[in-house]
């Protein structure tokens, strides 16, 4: 069984991941305006993500007996500025969810809960990755520059993401 103090961890994290998914879907949006449809594609698929990753903390959650209690969300932001900004931003809230992670895997060690220890592994390589993914994207924006046709190429590779 999982401890009360975790299970409630774990729900505040289902509420950060559903966070970052609405976060996303408003940038998605935001660049849908912009003309910026390969950007608002990597945003959507950002979006699915973080659903996954609720769902994949819901799921463990069941698994261990314990209950899903769901929180509020946020709003999220509506106006974004260029897309070097918006994917700053996006460092940012991913740094700040990878506070979160650790937070909760020292918890499970205080708690000498090993298979919630387990089950973070998987989130704490996943946001290596998605840390990296996006600062690679903020470094093809800063070689862009001012370039339109840049970006428009750029545009092009991020809707290719499967
Ligand atoms: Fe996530
Ligand atoms: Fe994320």
């Amino acid at each position: 069984m999982l401890s009360k103090k975790m299970q409630s961890a774990l729900n505040q994290q289902i509420a950060h991941e559903l966070y970052s998914a609405y976060l996303y879907l408003s940038m998605a949006s935001h660049f849908e305006a912009s003309s910026l449809p390969g950007f608002a594609h990597w945003m959507k698929k950002q979006y699915e993500e973080e659903t996954g990753h609720g769902m994949k903390i819901y799921a463990y959650v069941h698994n261990r007996g314990g209950h899903v209690e769901l929180e509020a969300i946020g709003k999220p932001p509506v106006k974004f500025k260029s897309p070097l900004e918006v994917m700053n931003q996006v460092l940012e809230h991913e740094k700040t969810v990878t506070g979160t992670i650790h937070a909760l895997y020292e918890l499970a060690i205080k708690e000498n809960d090993y298979a919630t220890q387990v089950m973070l592994q998987w989130f704490i390589t996943e946001q290596v990755e998605e840390e990296k993914t996006v600062v690679d994207i903020i470094e093809q924006l800063k070689m862009v520059g001012d370039a339109r046709a840049g970006l428009m190429m750029l545009d092009r590779a991020l809707g290719a993401r499967g």
